[in-house]
C-alpha cells in the first residue's frame, strides 16, 4: 500500500459512515493567536468544539497539513535523531461534533485499522486514560481485546490538549507492536517496540489559563493518525524515510550530491534535508516567508540546517531548490497549491539559501573575534551570549560555533547558551498575545445580527442591546455615545479589510448618527452610535440609513481590489498570494506575496488591464456555495481568513473570482477609472500597491491637474513644454551653486588676516583664533589649511548651537614640543569638554566660548607652561 492509496481508503471508510470531506486547512492558522502554525486536524474546527460556531454537518474527515515545531507539540529537535519524527506531517483524522462519541469512535477505529488497513488484532495495543473506564470497557467487551493487550496510562500519555488553553480531553491511543526484537514485552509510551498509530481524543473539557476545565457544550470526538508512521506500517518499510513519501527526495538529493543514498554516516543529512525540505515547500506555498521573527524565523532555521547538513554531506553551494520539485511531484495531486506554487518556492528557497551563504562568511569572522576574545581572557569555553548573538543575530547557527569550537579543543556555554535562547521564546511568545480589538463586554460575543446590506441600504428593526460605557443600559440620550445592536440591519460592520459603514438612524424619539461599524466574534454588528437628538431606548423600532456616497466609494474600491488581485495574479504569476488589504473610501491598499519589486512596465501593464476590464462593464457577481465547491470552481481564498462551511463567491466576469463577503458594485463599468498610486515594499517578500478608484480616483487626478496648472500658470509655460523649461532651470541652477561654492572654499582658504595673529611661544610659530563665523564641520580644513599657509602650530575655534569646537593642527616636526592629543585634552577642560586625537591633529567639543579673548589668553598660558 503506498500513501495515495491511503488517504483514499481514509476518506472512503469515513464518507461511507456519514463523514463530511473538510480540505485542509492552510499551515498559517486562521486567526487563532495561540499557535504559530496548524499543529493538528482539530485546529480548523476548534470554535465548533469550543461552540462558538456551527455548520450544517455534525462529522467530518479531513487530512491535515501539520507542522510541530514550537509550542506544547514541537518535534523540532527530535528530527533526524529517530525515523518518525518531523516537522511537517499530514495528519488523517475524523470528527465528531455533539454527534457520536467513545463508543462510536473506538468501532470506527478499529473497523478500518483491521478490516481495510489489514492489520491483525494481536500485532495493536490500545491505551486509555487511566480513569476512563468507560474507554476501557468498550475496547474489552465491545471490541473483545484482551485485558492484557489494553494499558492505563496517565495524564502526560492519555490526555490530550492543543495548547496550554484551549479544547481538551482523555484520549485512548492504538499502537503497533513491532515484535520482540524491538523490546520487551511491557507497554509503555516510551518503549520503541510500540509505535503509536492514532489518537482518538475524546473532547470534553476547555482549558483556561488558570488551569480550570470548564466542560464543552457537547462532548465531541477528534481523531489524529500520522500520515507518515501509518505508511511505513502498511508499506512493510521499518522507517518513514524509506517510503514513497521520502525516499525519492533523499535519492535525488544523494544522487546530486553523488553520494550513496544508503551510507550509514550521511543518513541523518539525508533525512533531515528530506524532511525540511517539504516543510519549506509547504510553509513557502502557504504564504510564510522567511524572517527573523515569528513564523518566518522558523522557516528561516529550517532551512539553515538543512543547508548545513547538505554542507556536512559535501555540497558546495545552494542545493535546496533544486530538490523541491521532487516534493511537488510527489505532493501535488493531494495538495495542488504546490504547483501552482512552483516557481515561487524555488526562488524564495533560492534566495535564502544564497543570502545563507553571505552570512556564513561574515559569521566566519565573527566567530574568529570570540575565538580570540576568549583566548585573550584565558579561557577555554566561549559565552552563551556570543554564541546566541551569532546565531540570533547573525543567522550564524549553534552547531557550527560548536563543532569549530571543538576543532580547536574549546566549548560552547551551552547553559548560557540556552538560557538566552528561553528568554527570547518568552518575548516572542508574547509577542503571539491576542490583541484586543474592543474593550466591549465579554457577553456581546453572543449577539448576533442579521446583515441586509448587500441589496439595501435602509431597514426598520427592533433593538437587541444598547451599551454605554461597556455596560447594558436601558437608554442613551442627547449627547451620549454608545454601541448600538438591532436585530437586521443594513451597516457592513469593517472585516476582510473593507472599512466599516457608516451612517444615521432615528427612532420615534431620537435622532442619531452612526459613526462606525465593527463585528464581533459570533457576527453581531456593533454600531457606534452618538445621540444628536432626543433619547434612544431599547424597546424603540429604529430606522438606520447608510451613508450611500460613502458605501459606492468603497465599492469601487472593494471591487477594483478583486481586479487587482486577478491582474496581479495574471501578469506577475500565480504565486501571489493576499496577505493583507485596506478597503476604504479614499483609497484601496493591497499587500501581496512578490519576492521582487514590481517594474514600472509590469505596473503598467496592471494598471492598463484593469482599466480595459472596467471598460468591457463586466458582470459582478454572487454566489452561496460550499468552502470546497467555490475551491474546486477555481475560486482565491485568503490564507489566514476563516471560512465558514456556506461561502460567498463574488466572480467577476470570468476574469476573478474570490470568496468575499464584502459589499461591490454591480458592473465593473461603475468603477470608471482605476490608477495606481504606489508600490513599495513592507517587509521581505510582502509588496504593497496603493491605488484609487471610482470618484476617489477622479478627484486624485483634478488633484493633480490642479497642481500642474499652478505650476504651469507660476512658470508661463504648458504642457511638454514646461518639462523642458524647469530641467534647464534645474540645470542653470546646479551650474551656479557649483560656481558659489568653488568661490566659497576659494574664500575660506585664504586666511590672510590670520597673518597678523602669528606669534611665537617657546621659541615656535603658533597661531591661535577663534572664529566667529565658521561652522564646526569647516574647523579641521581651516585648521589644516592654517597650519600648512604659516607652518605654525595652529589652534582654532568656534561656536555653533551653544556649544564650542576647538580644533589644533601641528606640522610634525613640530610635535615634539607641542603634541595636539595632549594639548586638546589640557584645552577642552577650559570649555568643560573633551576631545583627543594624534599628535598632530586633535578636535573638541566642550561649552560655548563666552569670552573668546580671555580662552585665547588662556591656550597662550598653557602653551607658554607646557614643559
Ligand atoms: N488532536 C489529537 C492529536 O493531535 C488527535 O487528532 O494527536
Amino acid at each position: 500500500m503506498n500513501s495515495n492509496d491511503i488517504r483514499d481508503i481514509f476518506y472512503t471508510f469515513f464518507k461511507n459512515k456519514g463523514h463530511y470531506k473538510v480540505m485542509s486547512a492552510p499551515l498559517v492558522p486562521a486567526k487563532d493567536p495561540t499557535i504559530l502554525f496548524t499543529n493538528a486536524g482539530m485546529n480548523q474546527f476548534k470554535d465548533i468544539f469550543i461552540g462558538n460556531e456551527s455548520r450544517d454537518y455534525k462529522r467530518a474527515v479531513s487530512i491535515q497539513k501539520c507542522m510541530r515545531v514550537s509550542g506544547k507539540h514541537n518535534d523540532f529537535d527530535e528530527v533526524g535523531r529517530t525515523e518518525y519524527h518531523h516537522t511537517f506531517f499530514e495528519m488523517l483524522g475524523n470528527f465528531s461534533f455533539g454527534d457520536y462519541f467513545k463508543e462510536k469512535a473506538i468501532e470506527y477505529a478499529w473497523e478500518l485499522m483491521t478490516d481495510k488497513f489489514g492489520f491483525s488484532p494481536e500485532d495493536l495495543r490500545v491505551s486509555v486514560f487511566n480513569e476512563d473506564d468507560e474507554s476501557y470497557k468498550i475496547w474489552e467487551d465491545k471490541i473483545g481485546i484482551p485485558s492484557k493487550r489494553i494499558s492505563r496510562l496517565g495524564e502526560k500519555d492519555n490526555f490530550w490538549q492543543m495548547g496550554n488553553t484551549g479544547p481538551c480531553g482523555p484520549c485512548s491511543e492504538i499502537h503497533y507492536d513491532r515484535g520482540a526484537e524491538f523490546g520487551p514485552d511491557e507497554f509503555s509510551g516510551d518503549n520503541k517496540r510500540f509505535v503509536e498509530v492514532w489518537n482518538l481524543v475524546f473532547m470534553q473539557y476547555y482549558k483556561e489559563e488558570s488551569g480550570k476545565m470548564n466542560p464543552l457544550p457537547s462532548p465531541s470526538i477528534d481523531t489524529g493518525m500520522g500520515m507518515e508512521r501509518l505508511t511505513t506500517l502498511l508499506s512493510g518499510k521499518s522507517s518513514n524515510y524509506d517510503t514513497d513519501l521520502f525516499r525519492p527526495i533523499i535519492e535525488f538529493t544523494a544522487k546530486l550530491a553523488d553520494v550513496n543514498p544508503d551510507d550509514k554516516d550521511i543518513k541523518i543529512g539525508l533525512n533531515v534535508i528530506a524532511d525540511h525540505v517539504r516543510a519549506l515547500s509547504f510553509l513557502i506555498s502557504d504564504g510564510v516567508l522567511p524572517s527573523n521573527d515569528g513564523r518566518g524565523y522558523v522557516l528561516r532555521r529550517l532551512l539553515r540546517r538543512a543547508s548545513k547538513h547538505g554542507r556536512s554531506i559535501g555540497f558546495k553551494e545552494s542545493f535546496l531548490y533544486k530538490v523541491t520539485p521532487v516534493v511537488i511531484e510527489i505532493m501535488e495531486n493531494t495538495y495542488p497549491e504546490l504547483g501552482l506554487n512552483r516557481k515561487f518556492i524555488s526562488e524564495v528557497i533560492k534566495s535564502e539559501e544564497e543570502r545563507f551563504e553571505r552570512t556564513l562568511l561574515s559569521g566566519l569572522k565573527r566567530f574568529e573575534d570570540i575565538i580570540h576574545n576568549t583566548i585573550d581572557k584565558g579561557e577555554k569555553v566561549l559565552s552563551g551570549k556570543d554564541v546566541f548573538k551569532l546565531s540570533d543575530t547573525y543567522g550564524f547557527p549553534v552547531d557550527f560555533s560548536i563543532d569549530l569550537a571543538n576543532e580547536k579543543n574549546m566549548k560552547v556555554d551551552l547553559e548560557g547558551f540556552r538560557a538566552e535562547l528561553a528568554d527570547q521564546q518568552k518575548k516572542s511568545r508574547s509577542g503571539l498575545a491576542v490583541r484586543g480589538v474592543s474593550n466591549l463586554p465579554e457577553d456581546m460575543d453572543k449577539l448576533n445580527s442579521i446583515f441586509t446590506g448587500y441589496n439595501s441600504l435602509e431597514e426598520e428593526s427592533s433593538i437587541k442591546e444598547i451599551f454605554k460605557a461597556n455596560s447594558i443600559t436601558d437608554s442613551i440620550s442627547e449627547g451620549e455615545e454608545g454601541v448600538l445592536i438591532i436585530e437586521k440591519t443594513p451597516f457592513y460592520g469593517e472585516s476582510g479589510g473593507q472599512t466599516g459603514d457608516t451612517g444615521s438612524g432615528r427612532s420615534e424619539n431620537s435622532l442619531f448618527s452612526i459613526t462606525d461599524t465593527r463585528k464581533n466574534s459570533t457576527g453581531g454588528l456593533l454600531h457606534y452610535v452618538k445621540i444628536l437628538k432626543g433619547n434612544l431606548t431599547n424597546s424603540d423600532i429604529v430606522r438606520v440609513k447608510v451613508d450611500m456616497s460613502k458605501r459606492e466609494n468603497i465599492a469601487a474600491h472593494h471591487t477594483s481590489t478583486h481586479l487587482l488581485h486577478a491582474a496581479l495574479r495574471e501578469i506577475l504569476g500565480p504565486h501571489i498570494k493576499q496577505s493583507g488589504s485596506y478597503v476604504g473610501p479614499d483609497k484601496l491598499r493591497f499587500d501581496f506575496t512578490h519576492f521582487k519589486s514590481v517594474s514600472k512596465d509590469q505596473l503598467n501593464g496592471i494598471e492598463t488591464l484593469i482599466n480595459r476590464k472596467i471598460r468591457e462593464n463586466l458582470n459582478v457577481k454572487t454566489i452561496e456555495t460550499t468552502y470546497e465547491d467555490a475551491l474546486n470552481s477555481g475560486a482565491i481564498a485568503i490564507f489566514d481568513e476563516k471560512y465558514s462551511d456556506k461561502v460567498r463567491m463574488l466572480s467577476i466576469g470570468e476574469f476573478s473570482c474570490e470568496l468575499c463577503g464584502g459589499t461591490h458594485l454591480q458592473q465593473t463599468g461603475e468603477i470608471g477609472f482605476f490608477k495606481i498610486t504606489s508600490e513599495s515594499s513592507i517587509s521581505s517578500g510582502i509588496r504593497r500597491i496603493e491605488a484609487v478608484a471610482g470618484s476617489a480616483g477622479y478627484k486624485y487626478l483634478e488633484t493633480l491637474f490642479s497642481r500642474i496648472e499652478k505650476i504651469e500658470s507660476k512658470f508661463n509655460q504648458k504642457g511638454e513644454r514646461l518639462f523642458d523649461f524647469l530641467s534647464e532651470l534645474d540645470e542653470k541652477n546646479r551650474k551656479l551653486e557649483k560656481k558659489i561654492s568653488k568661490q566659497g572654499s576659494q574664500e575660506k582658504t585664504d586666511f590672510s588676516e590670520l597673518k597678523s595673529s602669528k606669534m611665537e611661544i617657546r621659541g615656535l610659530p603658533v597661531i591661535i583664533h577663534h572664529f566667529e563665523e565658521t561652522s564646526k564641520k569647516m574647523l579641521s580644513t581651516a585648521a589644516d589649511d592654517i597650519k600648512r599657509k604659516y607652518e605654525c602650530v595652529t589652534i582654532i575655534s568656534s561656536n555653533e548651537g551653544g556649544k564650542s569646537g576647538i580644533v589644533i593642527s601641528i606640522p610634525s616636526n613640530l610635535t615634539k614640543k607641542f603634541n595636539a592629543s595632549t594639548l586638546i585634552k589640557q584645552i577642552s577642560t577650559i570649555v568643560e569638554g573633551n576631545g583627543g586625537g594624534r599628535p598632530d591633529f586633535a578636535q573638541a567639543g566642550g561649552n560655548e566660548i563666552n569670552d573668546p579673548e580671555g580662552f585665547m589668553a588662556r591656550i597662550v598660558e598653557l602653551l607658554e607652561n607646557t614643559k
